[in-house]
């Protein structure tokens, strides 16, 4: 049997900019999606008993299977003759939002190469999972494969040109506690993803100003995680809740999350990943502070994850 693991991410700044190739910053968390795979004798079976919101994995499945096809592509394997069992698991939810799909992608892509003794680099793992990514995304950045591949706090930028992205680590003195509130609603990134592309094109205009100013807001996110300055990490998470706003991904239910984090106090409060639905994140620097806004979100029947932002190895 093959084991492997990805992990979960949070994107902090940037999502569906980083499509277009404006940097963004992404943060691991402290959960997996994990996977094993074993050789049978009768196709491809998945048994997915990941904690999902409802809804999650027969939401999926049709792409889950569509990933899984490009994945063995990728990796020499011809699916139609492939063989074998994948079982799916690990703490990490099944929420929109979270990279569950690129962290089971590089769960998987591990496992296999494991279970084929095929010995693949990160570097290999996390372009097979990019593969992998297009069934869920169409035309992802890569930005969710790069965090559950290597963990930790990255710089992300797209190579629009098709070379290779630049991927950077980011130091911060000590991790910080955030919370991750999911409204329940499975979102699709790869309609969302879409629904940019088409205004960005109809409006190019009021798109190229946004784009410029999610841009400035990356570098200055990254210069406040490295000063420690949360302060000002949490006002520029604010703005680019505004800037996701503008490009018309967030939602009502999204929207509600983060004004009631904000009015909790937490330092910052944006949403995460595609929108539409999915997560919102909120920076809550403290024990007491992160309890205060969970339980704020709790109350109103809302999933949350509490996790760290900068832990150096998971
Ligand atoms: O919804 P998620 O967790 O798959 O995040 C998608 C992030 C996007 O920027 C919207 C798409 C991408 O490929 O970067």
């Amino acid at each position: 049997m093959g084991k492997g693991s990805g992990f979960g991410k949070v994107i902090l700044f940037g999502e569906h900019f980083v499509v277009h190739g404006v940097p963004g910053i992404v943060s691991a968390v402290d959960s997996t999606t994990d996977a094993e795979v074993t050789k049978t004798a009768k196709g491809i079976t998945i048994k997915d008993e990941r904690k999902g919101a409802k809804g999650y994995a027969e939401e999926k499945k049709a792409q889950q299977t569509e990933s899984i096809e490009r994945m063995l592509k990728t990796m020499g394997i011809e699916p139609q003759t492939a063989s074998f069992s994948i079982w799916l698991g690990g703490n990490l939810p099944g929420f929109s939002g979270l990279g569950a799909s690129a962290a089971s992608s590089v769960a998987i892509a591990r496992a296999i190469a494991e279970e084929f003794r095929m010995n693949l680099p990160d570097e290999k793992i996390n372009e097979i999972a990019y593969e992998a990514e297009k069934a869920y995304a169409g035309t992802p950045s890569g930005i969710d494969n790069t965090a559950a591949t290597y963990g930790g706090l990255l710089w992300f930028k797209k190579n629009m040109s098709g070379g290779p992205n630049t991927i950077e680590k980011i130091s911060i003195r000590k991790p910080v506690e955030i919370i991750i509130g999911s409204t329940g609603i499975v979102a699709n990134t790869k309609a969302m993803v879409e629904g940019v592309a088409e205004r960005k094109k109809k409006n190019p205009q009021k798109y190229d100003l946004l784009f410029k100013q999610a841009e400035e807001l990356a570098f200055m996110a990254k210069k406040a995680l490295q000063d420690f300055d949360l302060r000002k990490v949490g006002e520029l998470m604010n703005e680019n809740h505004r800037l996701l706003q503008e490009i018309e991904v967030s939602c009502r239910e999204l929207d509600h999350l983060v004004d009631l984090a904000r009015a909790r106090g937490a330092f910052g409060a944006k949403l995460t990943g595609g929108g539409g639905g999915g997560c919102m994140t909120a920076l809550t620097p403290g024990k007491e502070l992160q309890k205060r806004v969970a339980k704020a979100i709790e109350k109103e029947g809302f999933e949350v994850l509490r996790t760290k932002i900068g832990v150096e190895k998971l």
